[in-house]
């Protein structure tokens, strides 16, 4: 398997593409992306979010857009469809294409070819950061997008639970692998303590503690940071708004210091 034997992807306008990724599902993926999207958005970049998840897509539901369509128009002669655009991000998602409450029944192939085609024929105009909210796991999914698109990097988000752990260093495997040789960017690890509303100072470690450091020292990459588990961040996706709309001020640093280190790293292995 050689990365170079696959017809790539291009997307000239679009210059950082990141992907998301973790092994086990409900991990927090699908938050990092939406409020890292937001975050870099709010910093002055150009920014696109890419649901990848086509079988469970919730990016839709996030960022309050399930009832949205995306256009269709014509550019240079081509169909293009256009993202629908909500906190400043350009949005792509498959649930702008199917019913509310419908799912895919695309098998492997299918998905992979559908997934090109939302790339390709996306008018996504200039964009600074492209983020990719993968799927868990390792699939077909994850592979077609590996393979066919020049990535800046991934980044693997865990909880700090060996099960979790266990799993998300399958899926770091698959970036190291030679053949494909994705830099990671670097580790979110998620949920890392509970804070009780009341008692702000407090932090306790429900999941165990030290399992993103672990994992970062063995992949010889970083640990971007740690979000405590707290009631704000579930809030905010179910009602389709963001961090940026809550009162809790350390979500929105922690938010905000991770987009401010991603793209200081990316400047550098640029
Ligand atoms: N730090 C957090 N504090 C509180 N709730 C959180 C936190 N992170 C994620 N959640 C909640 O946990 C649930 C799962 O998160 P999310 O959908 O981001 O995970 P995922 O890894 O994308 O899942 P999937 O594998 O199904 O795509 C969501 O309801 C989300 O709002
Ligand atoms: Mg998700």
């Amino acid at each position: 398997m050689n990365q170079k034997a696959f017809e790539k992807i291009e997307l000239p306008n679009v210059k950082n593409i990141i992907v998301i990724a973790s092994g086990k599902g409900g991990v927090g993926k699908s938050t990092v992306a939406a409020n890292l999207a937001v975050s870099l958005a709010r910093q002055g970049h150009k920014t696109a979010l890419m649901d990848a998840d086509l079988y469970g897509p919730s990016i839709p539901m996030m960022f309050g857009v399930t009832v949205e369509r995306s256009a269709g128009g014509m550019k240079d002669g081509k169909e293009v469809i256009y993202p629908v655009e909500k906190y400043g991000v350009k949005i792509i998602s498959i649930g702008f294409f199917i019913q509310p409450g419908q799912s895919l029944i695309w098998r492997g192939p299918m998905a992979s070819n559908g997934l090109t085609q939302l790339f390709r024929d996306t008018g996504w105009g200039e964009i600074d950061y492209m983020i990719i909210d993968f799927p868990p796991g390792t699939g077909d999914i994850q592979l077609t997008t590996v393979q066919k698109l020049s990535l800046a990097g991934a980044i693997i988000v865990t909880t700090p639970q060996e099960v979790a752990i266990s799993d998300a260093r399958k899926a770091a495997a698959m970036f190291t692998n030679p053949d494909l040789n994705i830099p990671i960017l670097g580790i979110v690890e998620n949920m890392s303590w509970f804070t009780p509303a009341n008692h702000t100072n407090e932090k306790y470690y429900i999941f165990g503690k030290g399992g993103g450091e672990k994992l970062a020292s063995e992949f010889r990459t970083r640990l971007l940071g740690q979000i405590p588990l707290v009631m704000e961040i579930g809030e905010v996706s179910d009602k389709g708004t963001t961090i940026y709309n809550q009162g809790n001020k350390t979500i929105i640093e922690t938010f905000d210091a991770l987009s401010h280190l991603i793209s200081e790293i990316i400047k550098v292995n640029a």
